[in-house]
């Protein structure tokens, strides 16, 4: 199955996995990229030493071409002491016990941790890099006078604008459907919109977990899928049995838009700590400050596999996410269902 997007990343199966913190480590990586496909590390959740352990164990792994994930919000790269001054304040006030439970948000919670991440990377030169949130022009260049490729996500036609004048090479527009960080407007009316605005690839995201997902973006006129929540459900994923098996049981409604934890939209699993913050909403902080409220409910979530108040962000696909399987036969599976409804189709 080729496409724009095979052609400019260099890879056989138009499937991306996507750079989810915590949950797409080295593994993932490494298994959705030697399976054609392109694996994203969720290079958000390292601090800048386990950052780099970990791009080089996924070169050591793998000779295909692999992305990283950075979120570069002018909050998180600010210098301002000032900026910083409330997300201090929160850290400031954990318990000893909660800190060592912050591993996946330390670098969203440190002043300078998210400029050393970029030191890291630039150093490294991976193939692709994936930004989240903002698209610094400044930045972009840099990383093409290194032959990195620059994708962007992002939840609007309006991102997707400002994103392709900053000069990313590929879009990736997500639709409300999908887990973690998300938008208000549904992939099937996103994606579209994305591709009549913008002549770059359009990558489509949000509640695609299987071929279906795969042969519908591709008729909205995508060249290719950038996938989350199916690949918590994989072998080679981060994350307790409990939050797995969650995805593979539950149903779309079982998921909720929250800025309970992140201060940020963010689809996850709806639970005890999520409904009572439906009645707390204006007490909530901005991003990153909210992360120090509830950052250790990250870990609570992906590490301890607790249900009634762990961050557990999901996309509503986990409707048709039944089973959990290497990722590598998710990415050649989807590629073939997919070729095969065309095939149908094309009758
Ligand atoms: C557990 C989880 C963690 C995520 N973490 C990140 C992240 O660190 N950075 C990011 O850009 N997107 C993150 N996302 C969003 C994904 O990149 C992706 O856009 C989304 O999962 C696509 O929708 P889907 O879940 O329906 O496949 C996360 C999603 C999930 C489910």
């Amino acid at each position: 199955m080729k496409t724009r997007i095979t052609d400019l990343l260099g890879i056989d199966h138009p499937v991306l996995s996507a750079g989810m913190a915590r949950v797409s480590q080295a593994d993932l990586v490494v298994a959705v990229s030697n399976a054609g496909g392109m694996g994203c590390l969720g290079g958000v959740s390292f601090m800048p030493e386990a950052l780099e352990a970990e791009i080089r164990d996924i070169k050591a792994r793998c000779n295909k071409p692999y992305a990283v994930n950075l979120l570069l919000p002018d909050v998180l790269t600010s210098d301002e002491d000032s900026s910083w001054a409330p997300v201090r304040e929160l850290w400031d006030r954990l318990s000893p016990a909660d800190r060592t439970k912050l591993k996946g948000v330390e670098a969203l919670l440190t002043q300078g941790a998210v400029k050393n991440q970029i030191d890291v990377v630039m150093e490294a030169v991976p193939p692709v890099i994936i930004l989240t949130f903002a698209t610094p022009k400044d930045f972009i260049t840099q990383c093409h006078d290194k032959g990195i490729k620059v994708g962007a996500l992002t939840g609007s036609i309006g991102g997707a604008q400002k994103a392709a004048e900053a000069g990313a090479d590929f879009i990736i527009g997500q639709g409300t459907e999908g887990g973690g960080h998300t938008g208000h407007v549904g992939t099937m009316a996103l994606i579209p919109g994305i591709v009549d605005a913008v002549s770059l690839p359009v990558l489509a995201a949000g509640g695609i977990t299987d071929g279906r997902g795969l042969a519908a973006a591709l008729s909205l006129g995508a060249d290719g899928v950038w996938v989350g929540t199916r690949f918590i459900a994989s072998d080679e994923a981060y994350g307790h049995e409990e939050f797995k098996q969650r995805v593979i049981n539950g149903q779309s409604r079982d998921t909720v838009l929250t800025k309970s934890y992140t201060g940020k939209p963010l689809r996850a699993f709806r639970n005890d700590w999520t409904n009572a913050w439906e009645k707390r909403t204006d007490e909530i902080k901005g991003f990153p400050g909210q992360y120090a409220v509830a950052g250790p409910l990250v870990e609570t979530g992906y590490q301890d596999g607790d249900l009634n108040e762990g961050m557990m962000p999901a996309g509503q696909g986990i409707q048709t996410v039944n089973k959990i399987l290497p990722a590598g036969q998710i990415v050649t599976d989807m590629v073939s269902e997919a070729e095969a409804i065309l095939q149908r189709l094309s009758r």
